[in-house]
């Protein structure tokens, strides 16, 4: 009998096995709709060009691979500070915000439960519904996961949202998504955030915010507007944010853990917790990518390359959505499905049941998870007439 006979095998992860099946899928006519990468118009996901120079420059300048400390690259822990709260926020100038390099976001939302749970939380609001992965890190550290609503059929809902949360105790945390909410693409507006900021301060509640898709929505410098709204209105936060998309960083596990308190020595303790929790993980953060973010940060022409190539990438997700829900409405012939116009970044859940999609793949093969979220970047123009009349008829309910 060998040691792990006993363990039961979990399920294989839902879209790995949906994007061998498309791979292994015979037929001329198919799409992928279920990719959680950025695609291009070529059906790519490309290394960014500021990145490639930023990278030839970080090599030519290396001349160790010692550890770089438990922060791990303290440039860039700076350059995602200046993106999150400002470069002159009050909390910095007083030492109430600490930043750690992490193994991308979900080295960051790592971070954060583990912090939560030092803290004394036992269960975790995540959105419903939300990223697979909010749940997983959380029931991986022990604790119990709780929802609340945030949209039904593609619609936000404000008021459940508050009521759900409303329902929380003093010491629960929470997961809100920032900017290109992950199914939905639905972003709720500065005042909300705020609103949400208060309702955290009052129940004491332990707040994580999940930025991976830093400038897909509106720019840089919007998209952090909500969440700077938030920090000032909750005061104290936990920050995960992710360089896999702005950046194209995916596999070099690119992120930044940070928090922010009110008091001194809260902060000096979590700063101790947040340094063994990485010790007793990954040891030290990994430095690659984060000194490729530093490079481009720190450089003003590789700065604006980047920034150019991020802006070409949002504006080439928005025309796709015009165009995607434009063929929608007229295909359906009901104006329900231009609100895909108005949310943001790569994702969109539309209004299909799990049955529906499972038909869609084996008649149509159109392969999107049961969830029915679909990735905009991974659209051709060309075969959104197509797509738009096969998907039609699940649409009109
Ligand atoms: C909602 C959300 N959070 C966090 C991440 C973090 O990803 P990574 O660990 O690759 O940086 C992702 C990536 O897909 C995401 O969609």
């Amino acid at each position: 009998m060998s040691l792990f006979d006993g363990l039961t095998p979990l399920p294989p992860d839902a879209l790995l096995g949906l994007m061998t099946a498309y791979r292994a899928d015979p037929r001329s006519e198919k799409f992928d709709l279920g990719v959680g990468v950025y695609k291009d118009l070529a059906g790519l996901t490309p290394i960014f060009s500021s990145v490639k120079k930023a990278e030839a420059k970080l090599i030519a300048a290396q001349d160790t691979k010692v550890y770089e400390g438990q922060r791990g690259n303290t440039d860039f822990c700076g350059h995602v500070e200046d993106f999150v709260f400002g470069k002159s926020h009050p909390a910095r100038k007083e030492g109430r915000v600490i930043s750690f390099t992490a193994p991308g976001g979900c080295g960051a939302l790592f971070q954060g439960i583990s912090l939560m749970r030092k803290t004394g939380t036992r269960r975790v609001w995540v959105s419903r519904p939300t990223w697979p992965n909010h749940p997983n890190v959380v029931k991986s550290l022990g604790l119990d996961v709780k929802e609340y609503n945030y949209a039904v059929g593609g619609v936000f809902s404000p008021t459940s949202m508050l009521e759900d949360l409303l329902q929380a105790k003093e010491g629960d945390g929470v997961i809100i998504q920032g900017p290109c909410h992950n199914p939905t693409g639905i972003d709720f507006p500065v005042g909300f955030w705020k609103q949400l900021g208060e309702l955290v301060r009052g129940k004491r509640l332990a707040a994580l915010i999940d930025v991976a898709y830093h400038g897909f929505a509106d720019s840089l410098d919007e998209d952090m507007k909500g969440v700077r709204a938030f920090i000032a209105a909750a005061g104290e936060a936990m920050i995960a944010y992710s360089c896999s998309k702005n950046f194209g960083l995916y596999r070099e596990r690119t992120g930044c853990f940070l928090v922010v308190g009110e008091s001194r020595e809260g902060i000096d303790a979590a700063y101790t917790h947040v340094a063994d929790n990485g010790r007793a993980t990954w040891s030290m953060p990994p430095a690659h990518g984060a000194g490729i973010v530093a490079t481009i940060l720190g450089d003003a022409a590789l700065r604006t390359e980047w920034d150019t190539e991020l802006t070409a990438m949002r504006e080439r997700m928005k025309s796709l959505r015009v165009s995607f829900s434009d063929a929608l409405v007229a295909a359906t012939g009901s104006n329900e499905l231009a609100q895909l116009r108005l949310q943001n970044g790569m994702f969109s859940q539309l209004p299909v049941s799990a049955a529906q999609t499972a038909e869609l793949r084996d008649k149509h093969g159109v392969y999107m998870p049961t969830s029915g979220r679909i990735n905009i970047a991974g659209l051709h123009p060309d075969h959104i007439p197509r797509l738009a009349e096969i998907l039609a008829p699940y649409l009109k309910g």
